[in-house]
Parts: structure tokens; C-alpha cells; sequence
């Protein structure tokens, strides 16, 4: 069995619109939204950027998503097969690049002066203050 996921992709630094790819992956008992994020980084895409934390607990929050239409921590939210899920970045908080927002910008404010900001090309690991590209 599969799951389909569409995922919004965009980097505002390079792209001039925003566009959703699509990834076939299988499924396995316990599959969540972040397990597939994480598989299809590792196995089809590299270049998806998407937080990735392993508190795996629903504690950090970092891996909160919006899963067709609804914001959901990733590592808490079971996929079922057969399905198509629409994976998008948070609404509200600066886009960094494609499922990765800044939680401490809220859309249309500034960044602090001096505050420092990481980009990555790959996944985002975050916890425990800090943030590290993988
Ligand atoms: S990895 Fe989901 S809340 Fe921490």
C-alpha cells in the first residue's frame, strides 16, 4: 500500500511562484506525517526542506504542519493508505523554504536587527534552542 503526498514547494529566494510536487511512498503501520516527510527526504527528494525533530513526543512543536487544511504536529498525525494528504507550511510566520517557517516572524513583520537566521538546503533539525541544517 501507498500514501500520496502533495507538497507544497517554495524558496522565496530562487522561485517566482509556489507549486505543490507529488511523492508516492509506502506505507507502513505507524506511518505519520513527519515519518513521510522524513522518508521522502532521505530516499526521493533532498532538496525538501521541512523541520525535523525527534522529540517525537508532541512536545517541541516544531513539526507542525498544515495537513489538508488543518495545523497538526507532524510526529502525532497517522497517515492511512491509499490516501493523498496535502502537506503545506504553517500559515502566519515567515516561509523560509517550502515546509519550514520562521515561528519567531509573524507574516509581514520585520526580523529582530542582529537576530540571527539559518537557512539550509535540506532538513531542519530544531530543539532545545538550537537549530542545525541537516
Ligand atoms: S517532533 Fe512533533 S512535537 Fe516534537
Amino acid at each position: 500500500m501507498e500514501v500520496s503526498l502533495r507538497i507544497f514547494r517554495f524558496d522565496p529566494s530562487e522561485d517566482e511562484s509556489p507549486r505543490f510536487e507529488t511523492y508516492s511512498i509506502p506505507w507502513e503501520e505507524g506511518s505519520t506525517v513527519l515519518s513521510a516527510l522524513r522518508y521522502i527526504y532521505e530516499n526521493l527528494d533532498r532538496a525538501l526542506a521541512y523541520r525535523d525533530y525527534e522529540c517525537y513526543r508532541g512536545l517541541c512543536n516544531s513539526c507542525r504542519v498544515v495537513v489538508d487544511g488543518r495545523e497538526l504536529k507532524g510526529c502525532r498525525t497517522l497517515i492511512e493508505p491509499g490516501r493523498e494528504y496535502v502537506i503545506e507550511p504553517l500559515r502566519g510566520h515567515r516561509l523560509i523554504r517550502d515546509l519550514v517557517v520562521d515561528f519567531a516572524v509573524r507574516e509581514g513583520e520585520r526580523e529582530e536587527p542582529g537576530r540571527e537566521h539559518r537557512e539550509g538546503t535540506s532538513a531542519e533539525k530544531c530543539g532545545s534552542g538550537s537549530s542545525e541544517l541537516a
